[in-house]
């Protein structure tokens, strides 16, 4: 007997369909000590074009118990440290998403994490040092703080 044609076709998905599909295939979770070779080849290009500061694996070993990666099967695609410096205060530290996955959030939900984990440890405040700042505004992050405080910063090894 003939089989009568189907007729649920599937349109082929759109760019910005397969863009937020690849989105959402990518996971945020703390970072593991077998991660760290591949934080250090996902943040170096951005180490040598100057853009980071360069880390050792013990520096990243110290800021294991607050910091995160974005993953997408199996691939680290995202990595951001919480320097906690007190009980007050902590820094968002080296944070990097892989050039193909950047504009999808990613940095976003990585900033995120950091801002939850404070959050959770009762830290009063988050702070940025960079050059990204609509990217931080758009995360939440102003230049000042309420009551009109701001931060100001001096180089010790400038005159
Ligand atoms: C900065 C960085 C982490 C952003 O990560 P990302 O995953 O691309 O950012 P998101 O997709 O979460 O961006 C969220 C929003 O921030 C803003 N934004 C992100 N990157 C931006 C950029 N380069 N310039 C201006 N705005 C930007 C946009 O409004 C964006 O939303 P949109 O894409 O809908 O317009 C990523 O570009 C990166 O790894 N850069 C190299 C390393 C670096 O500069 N790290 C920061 C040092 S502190």
């Amino acid at each position: 007997m003939p089989t009568e044609p189907s007729d649920a076709f599937e349109p082929a998905a759109t760019p910005d369909e397969l863009l937020a599909r690849r989105a959402a295939a990518v996971t945020i979770r703390p970072v593991r000590f077998g991660d760290l070779d591949n934080i250090l080849e996902l943040i170096s290009p951005f180490v040598e074009k100057d853009v980071l500061l360069p880390r050792s694996e013990g520096e990243l070993l110290e800021l294991l118990p607050s910091s995160f990666v974005a993953e997408d099967a199996g691939r680290i695609i995202g990595y951001v440290g919480l320097e906690i410096y007190s009980i007050k205060l902590a820094e968002v530290r080296s944070l990097a998403v892989a050039t193909d996955y950047q504009r999808l959030g990613i940095g976003q939900r990585l900033v995120q994490a950091c801002v939850d984990l404070a959050r959770r440890k009762s830290i009063i405040e988050v702070m940025a040092i960079t050059s990204k700042d609509d990217f931080f505004r758009q995360c939440g992050f102003d230049f000042t703080l309420p009551g009109e405080k701001k931060a100001l910063f001096i180089h010790t090894t400038k005159s």
